[in-house]
């Protein structure tokens, strides 16, 4: 995936979505900055998705695009494992698919331009900005989301990792950089902490928490933090 190196200065407010503040009050209000990342793991849809996430899958009915919408299609997703179906127009890219019709809250809208990483996904177990990626171009592809990683109630090394370090302040970006880190598990990265910052470079932090988010991914490799 390309990454983007330039910092996001002029990204739109990350909390103006229609969800901000559903997410805030989970985030900030009844729970702690340390249970919010255990909530966004372990029970992956608790912390960021409605009580609406399991009726999108197969057993549940196939939900209707908006009426008088012209051009919607079924599309079937693999998300997590499960499959949903679901009536998106071609235009739908994956990220408003998964927020907007998979009631999937945990991957995040940033920038909706690419620049920001807050929307990470992993398509075939490659890392993927979802906002710039068609919905219906991803049928019969394994799309994993920051809701998929957490297995039987136990976190994901990279989830264990940030907690460990605090790899996250506000908590905004950090579906993205865990779902960026864990696919980097995979790429071919040098050791080194700067090799880590080029390959994190995608995935913008507003709060600035690269060192601990750094030491996050290098504990999640084996690495020792410098
Ligand atoms: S929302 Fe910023 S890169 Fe997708
Ligand atoms: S943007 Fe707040 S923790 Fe990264």
């Amino acid at each position: 995936m390309d990454q983007p190196k330039k910092p996001l200065l002029d990204a739109q407010e990350p909390d103006t979505d229609n969800n901000s503040t559903t997410e805030r009050e989970h985030a900030f209000g009844r729970f702690s900055r340390r249970s919010f990342l255990a909530q966004l793991g372990a029970a992956g849809v608790a912390a960021t998705a409605s009580p609406l996430a399991h009726a999108t899958e197969t057993e549940a009915p196939e939900k209707e695009a908006p009426a008088g919408v012209p051009g919607a299609v079924p599309v079937t997703l693999n998300i997590n494992g499960k499959e949903y179906r679901v009536r998106l127009e071609a235009r739908v890219t994956l990220l408003d698919a998964l927020r907007d019709h998979l009631q999937l809250f945990g991957t995040k809208k940033g920038c909706d331009h690419g620049q920001c990483g807050a929307c990470t996904v992993h398509v075939n177990g490659r890392r993927v900005n979802s906002c710039l990626s068609f919905a219906i171009m991803h049928q019969g592809d394994k799309i994993v989301t920051i809701e998929g990683l957490a297995q039987n109630g136990q976190l994901s090394p990279v989830q264990q990792a940030f907690l460990e370090h605090d790899g996250f302040q506000c908590g905004y970006c950090t579906p993205g950089q865990i779902m960026s880190a864990t696919a980097l598990l995979r790429e071919p990265i040098d050791p080194d902490d700067n090799a880590v910052r080029a390959a994190m470079s995608g995935n913008i932090c507003r709060c600035g928490a690269y060192n601990n988010i750094v030491a996050a991914v290098q504990q999640a490799r084996g690495n020792k933090p410098a």
